[in-house]
């Protein structure tokens, strides 16, 4: 028999901001894991907009039967400018407190839980955060739910450019996603033997970049795959052609950018476990008293740490990773 804080009789779940694969499997393991502590639970739809204008729905084990494989979100999401006020705050406290909601599970990036914190703050909800974004840019867990599939996704489709690149000799600019961080792009430039990797992190002269790329084709490569983070300081892989093209026309240079491609499918194994062991946490460390935390996994194990600490700052690269990448291109 599971013991139950009294504290906590009802709770809610919402997916907000940029969906990410897994996230479906992190409402499920809320769900399931709510019902088996006999928590009642309402699924909120539209993220906070949704919180603001009432879309609840009491839903039970059924409702996330069939999920677990899922991308996207069924709760949906979207960014919600209205949250951002005091006045949709209120209106959003007010919907929860009119159904006796005790707590409200966030899954989302920072913009989610800066918002989730301070609705706590103004309105005593119980909050708890499980990261879910493809850009594994939130510091409290070594991975956000949905970056290995964007990773994997990124990866399949630079593979794939890789074969046309080699038989036309082309050089290829790949954009990646990272509007901030360049997790994906530098895991993917490893990953797929990238030429060169252009991360927001590391700031370079377009200069630096024309003579790396050069001294790289003067060791015989007839094609190459230089992989850009979208927030890269050079503007993305459209306007970086614009700087360098003409030094390399003899490589008929092309530009991908993979784009929202990377948001969406299948979760991996590895998402779908994540998914699972921060939704059941997120439940559980409710009943434990907390709030105003985020639940992330971190070598292995559980951590919990608080929502404004996970905002407070950029979560770094691993230098010794970027070190690889320029190493074995
Ligand atoms: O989910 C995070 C992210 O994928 C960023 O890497 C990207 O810049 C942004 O979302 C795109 O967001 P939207 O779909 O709102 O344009």
């Amino acid at each position: 028999m599971i013991e139950q804080v009294p504290e906590i009789k009802t709770i809610a779940v919402l997916t907000s901001g940029g969906d990410s694969p897994g996230m479906n499997a992190a409402v499920r393991a809320v769900v399931r894991a709510a019902s088996a502590y006999n928590i009642e639970i309402y699924a909120v739809f539209h993220g906070y907009q949704g919180l603001i204008e009432g879309e609840f729905e009491k839903v039970d084990s059924n409702f996330v039967s069939n999920i677990i494989q899922r991308g996207g979100t069924i709760l949906k999401s979207a960014r919600s400018l209205e949250f951002r006020t005091e006045e949709g705050r209120k209106k959003a406290a007010k919907n929860l407190k009119d159904r006796n909601i005790d707590a409200l599970v966030v899954i989302g990036g920072d913009g989610t839980f800066t918002g989730s914190n301070i609705l706590s703050q103004e309105h005593g909800i119980n909050v708890v955060g499980i990261p879910g974004t493809i850009d594994n840019d939130i510091i409290g867990t070594d991975e956000t739910i949905g970056y290995d599939t964007a990773l994997n996704t990124a990866l399949e489709a630079i593979d794939k450019i890789r074969d046309t690149a080699d038989a036309h000799e082309r050089m290829f600019l790949v954009e990646v996603m990272g509007r901030d961080t360049g997790f994906i792009a530098l895991e993917t430039a490893i990953a797929c033997g990238a030429e060169l990797a252009l991360l927001p992190e590391e700031l370079q002269d377009i200069n630096e970049i024309k003579s790396q790329l050069k001294n790289m084709l003067k060791e015989q490569k007839r094609s190459s795959v230089v992989v850009v983070a979208e927030g890269d300081e050079t503007g993305g892989a459209l306007k970086l052609a614009e700087k360098i093209k003409d030094d390399f026309k003899q490589y008929d240079m092309k530009v991908c950018i993979l784009g929202h491609i990377q948001r969406g499918g299948s979760p991996s194994a590895h998402d779908r476990v994540l998914a699972s062991r921060l939704g059941a946490a997120a439940v559980k460390v409710l009943l434990e008293g907390h709030s105003e935390v985020m639940v992330g996994i971190v070598n292995n194990a559980l951590k919990i740490t608080p929502m404004r600490v996970a905002v407070s700052k950029k979560k770094n690269l691993d230098y010794a990773l970027i070190e690889l990448a320029k190493l074995l291109r």
